[in-house]
């Protein structure tokens, strides 16, 4: 069995690959992407942020859109080659508001940057899932929970796979969304976002939750 850090290891290495091979999944051409992107901005809209944390930015095309609505926005990645595009994506936005960083989620001290004022995990979970315990998400969702500041927000946000698909198994991406219940968030509007990316059919369940009162 491997120990935590042989599995960081073996994360950063293969998405390090994935993103030294380019845009992989498409995420700065594809409409759909861009489709999904403006969906959840609207869905974060009409309020303003002051420290905004998202996990997995990828190449940083996300992140571009929080930054118009927040004073701050932490965005990590576990790979170097990935914060490199975000770099890019990213060179136009006012300096100061974006901070990039390349880190391990699971190694990260979520207390220590924050408070937050949303938490934002776009297509990052099943990853983590793929390697990591079962144990070790929860205890990321707790201190997700615990590091988001009252009145706060967390958007999740899943692509549903088909029953071939095992890191983004219905039942697995159902599970993610009812575990941050579990740890205290509550939830405050969800729908699944429909389009066709190439020629496949997409759903991504998308989940907007608050942080009431420690529980
Ligand atoms: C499918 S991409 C999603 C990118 C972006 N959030 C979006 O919505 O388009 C998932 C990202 O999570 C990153 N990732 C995977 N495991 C991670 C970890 N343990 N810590 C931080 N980032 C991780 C990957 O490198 C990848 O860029």
């Amino acid at each position: 069995m491997m120990d935590r850090s042989q599995i960081s290891q073996q994360m950063r290495d293969h998405y390090e690959t994935v993103w030294q091979g380019n845009d992989a999944w498409d995420l700065e051409s594809s409409p759909f992407e861009q489709a999904r992107y403006e969906r959840q901005v609207q869905l974060l809209s009409g309020r303003h942020y002051q420290r905004v944390l998202e996990i997995g930015c990828g190449s940083g095309c996300f992140t571009r859109h929080l930054a118009t609505l927040a004073d701050k926005v932490l965005a990590l990645d576990i790979s170097p080659a990935a914060i490199d595009r975000a770099r890019h994506q990213t060179a136009q936005v006012r300096p100061g508001v974006i901070e990039l960083r390349a880190a391990d989620i699971m190694h990260f001290d979520l207390q220590a940057d924050g408070p937050w004022d949303l938490i934002v995990l776009s297509e990052t979970i099943y990853c983590l899932g793929w390697l990591y315990s079962f144990f070790d998400i929860t205890w990321l969702a707790r201190q997700m929970f615990t590091a988001t500041k009252t009145g706060g927000l967390l958007f999740l946000g899943n692509a549903y796979g088909g029953k071939n698909d095992w890191l983004l198994h219905p039942c697995l991406i159902n599970t993610y969304r009812d575990l941050c219940s579990n740890v205290g968030f509550r939830l405050r509007s969800e729908e699944i976002f429909r389009g066709i990316k190439g020629e496949v059919e997409m759903q991504i369940l998308m989940s907007l939750f608050e942080k009431g009162d420690e529980i």
